[in-house]
């Protein structure tokens, strides 16, 4: 089943959102992006605050793991964060896409990764994860293990463009549904229950309804949430 709610996840309260396994958390960037019903634009002390806000809320949500990714502009902020609160950080792991922004005219490397991290329990199925091995499918080789290896703590995956047949476009930022599924697939048991408290676009939900699993989505947006809910065929409360 999906659950959407309409509101902030700070003011959400926990009765409502339920017994949860797997958080998979994308807060706002916090570098003025143009959304429909929210702006994206705190004073660093706010933003710095609602980060510990988030990060304790979730630890209490759940004992499962948390995924968190976020804009790496505020990775000092969060690491302060994670420390603050006392989650355990199990791995810092980078999503390096391709088709990123450039920033040739500030003079800059264009911009192609975003952190994430898995916060607060170890809980892998690593076979639902792994990938098959160079000496597998390059090499040939008998010694590779058959099952294949564990992914790289680099994780690549493209960028959702514009003209992506997957783009929503009723969210500025979307990530891609590969990159979800890797990690409910991984990090979620298969009758587990899926919390996205920054909905936008619906991919966490997205791929939740495809793999048959439960799902609870909150979104501050109204015409935000309200676009998602269509396109996943149920209402938000
Ligand atoms: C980075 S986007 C999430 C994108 C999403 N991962 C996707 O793939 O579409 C962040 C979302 O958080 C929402 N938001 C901002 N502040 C919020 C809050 N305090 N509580 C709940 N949602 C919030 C914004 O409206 C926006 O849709």
């Amino acid at each position: 089943m999906i659950k959407l709610i309409h509101g902030k996840f700070e003011l959400t309260p926990a009765i409502n959102i339920g017994k949860i396994d797997l958080i998979v958390c994308d807060p706002p960037d916090n570098i003025g992006l143009k959304y429909e019903g929210f702006k994206d634009r705190q004073k660093p002390l706010e933003y710095e605050m609602n980060l510990r806000l988030w990060l304790g809320m979730m630890a209490d949500l759940t004992k499962g793991p948390i995924f968190f990714t976020f804009n790496e502009k505020w990775t000092r902020a969060v690491e302060n964060a994670i420390e603050a609160v006392g989650i355990p950080l199990i791995q810092r792991l980078q999503w390096y896409y391709t088709f990123g922004q450039d920033q040739t005219k500030c003079g800059k490397y264009a911009l192609c990764y975003r952190p994430i991290y898995w916060l607060n329990s170890k809980y892998v199925q690593p076979s639902k994860v792994k990938i098959p091995s160079a000496r597998q499918i390059k090499y040939n080789d008998k010694r590779a293990a058959k099952g294949g290896k564990m992914p790289p703590n680099v994780w690549e995956f493209p960028r959702i463009c514009g003209s992506f047949h997957e783009r929503r476009k009723h969210c500025p930022t979307q990530l891609p549904e590969a990159l979800v599924e890797r990690i409910v697939k991984g990090h979620c048991h298969p009758k587990g229950r899926v919390l996205d408290p920054f909905v936008g676009s619906g991919t966490t939900a997205i791929v939740c309804q495809r793999l048959g699993l439960d799902c609870v989505g909150i979104d501050v947006s109204e015409p935000c949430i309200k676009k998602t809910a269509e396109i996943l065929g149920v209402s938000f409360e």
